[in-house]
């Protein structure tokens, strides 16, 4: 292999969370999304169950319009608020892509519900990393509907298939600072 760690370090610590609104309009080519759901099949899988799948929007704002319906039909009049509405509807038309990425729930019982999760979370992060990369700005939501049952009524998922996120793409023209709030020695107990 001759990537080197600090390559590796660096894309890790350089990928950070860009809102879609934030983003510049400018569209990804298809073959690099492409190239990004080739790295997110590598993801670790226990049982060779693989429960990553995906739907790839190539417009972006075809989601985001679809998300603000499926948000008013699943509203009351009383709780629908336009704001809200406007929100979801607007929210991609400065992003590339989406892509859903969805955990299919294997046929294997030995492997628990959380590690299908953990699989498909991993396979989010290779795409963040792939995107980080190639210069892509990412972002991962459930917000909105992302979680609800009404969405997964909508993507045809299985009783116990999950949303895990919804991955907006796209190019910025500046990123965010990344901060953490709690120091790394407090989350990391050693034992000698
Ligand atoms: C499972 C998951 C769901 C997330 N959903 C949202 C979301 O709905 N809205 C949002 O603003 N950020 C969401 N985020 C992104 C976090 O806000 C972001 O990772 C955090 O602020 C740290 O910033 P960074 O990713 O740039 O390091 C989500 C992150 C994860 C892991």
């Amino acid at each position: 292999m001759d990537v080197t760690f600090s390559t590796i370090s660096a894309i890790i610590k350089n990928r950070r969370s860009t809102k879609p609104v934030a983003m510049n309009g400018k569209k990804i080519p298809d073959d690099q999304i492409n190239s990004l759901l080739e790295l997110a099949d590598w993801a670790p899988t226990h049982g060779f169950t693989e429960p990553w799948r995906f739907m790839v929007y190539a417009t972006a704002s075809d989601f985001s319009h679809k998300h603000a319906e499926l948000y008013k039909q699943s509203t009351t009049i009383e709780n629908f608020d336009q704001a809200v509405y406007n929100k979801l509807y607007d929210q991609g038309d400065k992003a590339s892509h989406v892509i859903i990425a969805l955990m299919k729930r294997g046929s294997l019982p030995k492997i628990p519900v959380i590690e299908e999760v953990e699989a498909v979370s991993c396979a989010v992060q290779n795409i963040l990393l792939g995107a980080t990369a190639l210069n892509i700005a990412s972002f991962w939501s459930t917000g909105g509907m992302a979680l609800r049952p009404p969405m997964k009524e909508f993507l045809n998922l299985g009783d116990h298939d999950h949303v895990i996120g919804v991955l907006y793409l796209g190019y910025a023209d500046a990123y965010p600072a990344g901060s953490r709030i709690i120091p790394l020695n407090e989350k990391i107990k050693w034992i000698r």
